[in-house]
């Protein structure tokens, strides 16, 4: 499996989807494919901006489209926005060709990552704090029922975890 299927990071905002698909692409030698830099590319607008020009419903159109194309490809790390597996059809297509790896960490460890962050559009309200978690619990069951497994990502060295998800794809083939 490891051979032939891409390796697609979803999970929380704060997980470090990005960070570790980057470590882990260059170890296995596969491309980085991060769908929220790619929506970035294509669209030449920030996220935030998209969401608040027009709308994320909007943003979640071409999310789906990307993740369609990246699902055809093969050998790649697919770092995914954390909202990109809400929808079922994303989820369809990434199964096809992609193991999903789902980096798990408790709220507080998340919500400390991505307090002071300044384009992340969901947490641009008045509660953000409550707002994140009010998003993860109705997110954490579908991200565990969704991935073929979890990863503990909080409080460990990138290294570590890299190490993991590599012999975890490895027992899964
Ligand atoms: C989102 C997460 C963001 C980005 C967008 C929506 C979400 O990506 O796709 O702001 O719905 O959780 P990260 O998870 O990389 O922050």
């Amino acid at each position: 499996m490891l051979e032939r299927k891409n390796i697609v990071l979803i999970g929380f905002m704060g997980s470090g989807k990005t960070v570790v698909g980057r470590e882990l692409a260059k170890i296995l030698s596969y491309e980085l494919k991060d769908t929220d830099s790619i929506i970035e590319e294509r669209t030449k607008k920030k996220i935030e901006d998209i969401f608040l020009q027009e709308g994320e419903d909007h943003f979640r159109n071409i999310e789906a489209q990307v993740i369609d194309e990246l699902s055809s490809l093969r050998k790649k790390v697919i770092s995914c926005g954390g909202g990109a597996i809400l929808r079922k059809e994303n989820v369809l297509v990434l199964k096809e060709t992609g193991v999903l790896i789902y980096l798990k960490a408790p709220f507080e460890v998340l919500y400390d990552r991505i307090k002071m962050s300044t384009n992340r559009p969901l947490l641009k309200v008045k509660e953000p704090e409550q707002a994140a978690k009010k998003l993860l619990e109705a997110r954490q069951h579908a991200y565990e029922q969704v991935a073929d497994f979890s990863v503990d990502v909080s409080d460990r060295p990138i290294s570590e975890i890299v190490s993991e998800i590599e012999k975890r794809v490895r027992e899964n083939s």
